[in-house]
């Protein structure tokens, strides 16, 4: 398969050509990748069960993990649910548009390998004008996870989704860099109060603000919990080469670099401006300064750790406040060992 790419400008998505054929592709069954504020998202008609298959196909996703619909408006967003709770006006309020995805009863009118059976559906409404204009044109929910093969990074540029996906798909198009850089919070609106299933883009701290208490399902946690978003429990976010994550000071991590220098093994550091700076490596990646900036190229640089230039990288741990939480969810589950001496 042929897949088509456009450049399209994020202030010039009104009466746009790449829009119009993206939108039309969707519309006849195809999947097409698209920047949303998060990462790249595969997107394809979610009333479509044929269209959807696509995306489990060029992925190579497991059938049992469900997608995200998205849509562009709150009101579309309704169509495809059941008994909201009193709480999640303040939410959409607050947070939509925005990196936030809401757990809710279906109503039926999504293909059922959207949901993969279960009876919820998680719905969102992305934070980006190429997104919003393509919802728009293609006026159905669009099920989009992120736009990578499974088990890989989320892509946060156009050319992560081209080397996971071209050739699988039907077109991209390519908005820049996403900015957030990891995934949309996840979060059950089927209680009384709300749970984060996935943290994301959106803190505990902001939700919190806006209707008082929020709980984490423990299955995030605990290991020995199974954790209740189906695809939280498989290993993800993997880079060509194994990640160890050290806790400890610069001087620390430098330790267990130089011990496995020794050994023979080219290492990889991954790290913020003043720990990058304290280090000496093989190779290493400066994440950025504040946290923010460390999420938005958290997955570039897995990404960029090549076989065959390193044999191991090694992050440091970051504060799990705000969307440090997300930061270091992502990193542990991208990660085979924790060291901490
Ligand atoms: O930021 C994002 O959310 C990106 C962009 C493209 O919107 N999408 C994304 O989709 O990350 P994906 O498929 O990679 O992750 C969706 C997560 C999975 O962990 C899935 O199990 C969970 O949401 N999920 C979807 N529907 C659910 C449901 N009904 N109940 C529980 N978890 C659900
Ligand atoms: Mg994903």
């Amino acid at each position: 398969m042929e897949t088509i790419r456009w450049n399209i400008k994020n202030d010039e998505t009104d009466n746009n050509r790449a829009i119009d054929e993206a939108a039309e592709l969707i519309k006849q069954g195809q999947a097409v990748a698209f920047p949303t504020e998060t990462v790249y998202g595969l997107g394809a008609d979610a009333t479509n069960e044929a269209a959807v298959a696509k995306i489990f196909k060029a992925k190579g996703r497991p059938q049992d993990n469900p997608l995200i619909a998205h849509v562009a408006t709150v009101d579309q967003l309704k169509r495809l649910v059941d008994n909201l709770p009193d709480y999640t006006e303040k939410l959409f309020k607050a947070f939509s548009p925005g990196p936030l995805t809401y757990v809710l009863p279906s109503n039926g009118m999504c293909a059922k390998n959207v949901t993969a059976d279960l009876s919820t559906i998680g719905v969102r409404i992305p934070d980006h004008p190429v997104a919003l204009a393509l919802l728009q044109k293609a006026d159905v929910p669009v099920a989009a996870p992120s736009a990578n093969l499974s088990g890989k990074p989320s892509p946060t540029i156009a050319d992560h989704v081209w080397d996971d996906l071209h050739g699988k798909i039907s077109g991209l198009l390519d908005g820049g860099p996403t900015g957030v850089g990891l995934e949309s919070t996840v979060i059950d609106c089927t209680q009384d109060i709300p749970i984060i299933l996935r943290p994301g883009g959106i803190t505990k701290e902001q939700l919190e603000e806006v209707v008082g208490p929020v709980m984490i399902d423990p299955g995030l946690a605990n290991a020995k919990e199974k954790p209740k978003s189906p695809g939280m429990k498989y290993k993800h976010y993997s880079p060509e080469v194994p990640l160890w994550i050290v806790e400890g000071a610069p001087a620390t991590i430098q330790k267990v670099v130089d011990r496995e220098r020794k050994k023979g093994n080219r290492v990889g550091v991954l790290a913020n401006n003043y720990t990058a700076k304290h280090i000496k490596a093989e190779e290493k990646i400066v994440l950025g300064e504040n946290i923010h900036e460390i999420a938005t190229h958290l997955y570039d640089a897995l990404r960029k750790f090549k076989q065959g230039d390193v044999d191991l990288i090694i992050c440091e741990v970051f504060p799990e406040v705000g969307i440090g939480q997300a930061v270091m969810n992502r990193l542990r589950k991208a990660a085979t060992e924790y060291i901490d001496e």
